[in-house]
């Protein structure tokens, strides 16, 4: 089977720790261009270092999608530049990974699906944590109906020193915001898919940078100038659903508590409960006895021999090849995270207007 030819526009952290390793373990995939607009000595030193050999670093984004080699692009470029990128490489015939957060509007996130319904081509957002092994178990006890209808929910990202310094990330203008739409994103998205719910009615938050003013000696990014520190470094929020239910979302960089929460959700059904606390566990009753059932993860048979099951970004890269070569639907799909961009949205209107924010379709 010939390979099918990625080519990588933005080639900074992400694209450097998830997307080449990743894409390299997979036979199927030859990483055939990249683009990078402004530091090109580092996607050189990329090339070099993974010995991508059939990889082209192109002077112009135009010349890396009139490639036909490549059909598929991921977009690993800061938040504001997600919607343009990858309508300009839908519309050019490539299907489009996009990494998360999908756009910085919903109606950006919109016009992306539009372009890819439009060019017939596959669109997925990189909503990584759903392939952990965790998440992926969780998501078929959801669909067994192990908890029953979920009518609360909580997510969780909560980082007690995390301010990713690097990049562009504390600059509201082309991140469109903090760890809400940094991370909580993450949490959000893994709290719908496991309710299979996407349909947000009414939003109520409340944002802080109380320690972003201040600064932190501790944080393991190093430290930063409080006047570039535009966005919020914590924010929670209420969602309440069209049918009824509830979710809590948590989301922070900067927060002084006992221990960090990384995209974990806690989901209340009628049958039972769940949590990713320790490990994952189901909550629940029976005989008159209330149970927890803790599940062991990571099966290991023989110590030397790893198993046969991928978790992590090597499932997400796997699932996201096999949807282009089987054509199916990818795991993320866009409408899923319309929904989610259009609660971010609107979890940021309601912090800044102080009201509840009503959210019409
Ligand atoms: N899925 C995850 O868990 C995860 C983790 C980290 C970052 N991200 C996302 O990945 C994206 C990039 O983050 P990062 O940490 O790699 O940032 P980064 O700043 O390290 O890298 C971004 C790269 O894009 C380049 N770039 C900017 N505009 C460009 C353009 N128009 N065309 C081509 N190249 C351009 C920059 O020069 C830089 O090299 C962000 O949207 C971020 O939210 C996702």
């Amino acid at each position: 089977m010939e390979k099918i030819g990625v080519g990588i526009i933005g080639c900074g952290g992400i694209a450097v720790a998830k997307h080449i390793p990743n894409l390299l373990k997979d036979p199927r995939v030859e990483i055939r261009g990249i683009y990078e607009e402004f530091d090109q000595k580092r996607a050189l030193s990329a090339i070099e270092e993974f010995g991508l050999k059939f990889c082209t670093l192109y002077g112009s984004l135009e010349q890396m999608l009139a490639e036909d080699a490549i059909a598929v692009v991921h977009v690993c470029t800061p938040n504001n530049t997600h919607a343009k990128l990858s309508i300009q490489a839908l519309k050019a015939g490539k299907h489009v990974m996009c990494e998360k957060p999908m756009a910085t509007s919903t109606s950006d996130a919109i016009a992306m699906n539009e372009a890819s319904r439009r060019s017939g081509k596959k669109l997925t957002i990189c909503s990584n944590n759903r392939f952990r092994e965790d998440s992926w178990t969780l998501k078929k006890f959801c669909e067994h109906d192990t908890l029953g209808t979920i009518y609360y929910a909580k997510a969780t990202y909560l980082r007690r020193r995390g301010v990713p310094t690097w990049g562009s990330f504390m600059d509201k203008d082309i991140q469109g915001g903090g760890p809400v739409i940094d991370i909580g994103t993450h949490a959000l998205d893994l709290a719908l898919w496991m309710m299979n719910n996407y349909k947000p009615k009414c939003v109520f938050a409340s944002t802080y940078n109380h320690l972003g003013r201040q600064t932190s000696e501790a944080n393991p990014y190093g430290n930063w100038k409080s006047e570039d520190f535009t966005t919020e470094d914590f924010g929670v929020g209420l969602i309440k659903m069209e049918d009824g239910a509830s979710v809590l979302l948590e989301a922070s960089w900067l927060l002084n508590i006992r221990e960090d929460k990384n995209a974990k959700v806690t989901l209340c059904g009628t049958k039972a409960g769940a949590d990713m606390d320790r490990g994952l566990s189901v909550f629940g009753e029976q005989c008159g006895k209330l149970f927890d059932q803790d599940f062991l993860l990571n099966n290991q048979g023989i110590s030397f021999y790893a198993p046969k099951t991928l978790y992590g970004p090597e499932l997400e890269i796997k699932c996201w090849i096999d949807s282009i070569i089987n054509d199916t639907k990818p795991v993320v799909e866009p409408y899923q995270m319309i929904a989610v961009m259009r609660i971010i949205e609107a979890l940021y209107q309601s912090a800044e207007t102080g009201k509840a924010v009503y959210i019409e379709d």
